[in-house]
């Protein structure tokens, strides 16, 4: 059952009104029930060296946004095609929260942006028209707009998505993201306990345990936003992270949900860098379908 069709309408207007691409609902007793999780875990910290970084605290559940498109979300670990960009490898460690130990045998699915802006299947959604105004350009009433519902997407490309599973740690080859309106840079990760590979490559995936945004840290991203070709996106001025309306959400229970960097030479990110980030996920707390349910 989708969360959203159990709320009155207005209350979901609200919510995507004020949050174009905003956050989705959890109860209070659920964030809380997951920030006590995220605590008793980090006593157990030192353990997790493999994963590159010694926090265990439960990601955040946020937005998935309207540009999640499965049928594009193939199988590999290069998701480059190609794009233009800063090369990026992204290690994410994915950790079991009831446990503290590396989860195996999932699934993160990965997109973002390209460098100036576009998501592919959606190529033909500028980047630089706020998000209501695309809705209206689609011909779509904004009251109708439910996230995970409404199918925006303009084509079958699918640069920069890919999915990844390997022992609770895995790598994806990508860029380094650019920035579209009203939103900082960021990319959406989403980790399925149950999949299965399509003849043609892509998946499907059953169970979804978290749906996070990773974010770069703001002296990181003004080196990479002044180098070409992401210099050339002038229509519209990048968002910040302090700006961001989803970013408060991703930090909370103690999560950090910036990347930590290292530059590929050892010197200079502007070449390529290796991003690691660790997801704490709470198997239990599956979301059925596109949408985030939770325990109310
Ligand atoms: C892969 O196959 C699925 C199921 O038939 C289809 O919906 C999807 O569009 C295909 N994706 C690509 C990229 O070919
Ligand atoms: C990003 O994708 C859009 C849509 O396909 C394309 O027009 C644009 O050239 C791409 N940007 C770069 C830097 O390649
Ligand atoms: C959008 O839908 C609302 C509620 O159904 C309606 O009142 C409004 O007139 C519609 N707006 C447009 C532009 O069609
Ligand atoms: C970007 O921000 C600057 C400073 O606030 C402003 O002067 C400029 O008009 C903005 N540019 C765009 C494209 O919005
Ligand atoms: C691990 O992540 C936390 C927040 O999630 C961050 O504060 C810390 O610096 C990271 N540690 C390492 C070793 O990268």
């Amino acid at each position: 059952m989708h969360l959203f069709s159990t709320l009155p309408t207005l209350a979901l207007v609200a919510t995507v009104m004020a949050h174009p691409g905003g956050h989705d609902i959890i109860s209070r007793s659920e964030i809380s029930r997951r920030s006590s999780m995220g605590l008793k875990c980090r006593d157990n910290a030192p353990y997790f060296d493999t994963i590159q970084n010694d926090t265990c605290v439960l990601t955040p559940e946020v937005t998935q946004g309207p540009y999640v498109y499965p049928p594009s979300q193939a199988l590999r670990q290069d998701m480059t095609e190609d794009q233009v960009g800063v090369p990026l490898w992204l290690d994410i460690g994915v950790l079991d929260m009831a446990t503290c130990d590396p989860l195996e045998d999932v699934l993160v699915d990965m997109w973002h942006c390209n460098a100036t802006g576009s998501y592919s299947s959606f190529t033909e959604l500028s980047p630089n028209t706020p998000f209501l105004e695309l809705l209206a350009q689609q011909g779509i009433n904004e009251s109708d707009y439910q996230i995970g519902i409404t199918d925006l997407h303009t084509d079958h490309t699918t640069f920069l998505r890919g999915t990844t599973d390997k022992n609770g740690m895995m790598e994806m080859k990508t860029i380094f993201p650019g920035f579209y309106i009203q939103r900082a840079i960021h990319i959406h990760v989403q980790v399925h306990t149950d999949w299965t590979l399509r003849e043609n490559g892509t998946i499907t995936t059953g169970n979804t345990v978290s749906t996070g945004q990773l974010y770069f840290d703001e002296a990181l991203e003004q080196k990479i936003m002044a180098l070409q070709p992401y210099a050339s996106h002038t229509q519209i001025n990048r968002t910040t992270n302090a700006e961001d309306s989803v970013f408060p959400y991703d930090k909370a229970g103690g999560f950090s949900p910036v990347v930590d960097v290292v530059p590929v030479d050892g010197n200079d990110v502007t070449k390529g860098m290796i991003g690691y980030i660790t997801l704490g996920v709470d198997t239990t707390a599956i979301e059925h379908g596109d949408n985030y349910v939770g325990d109310s």
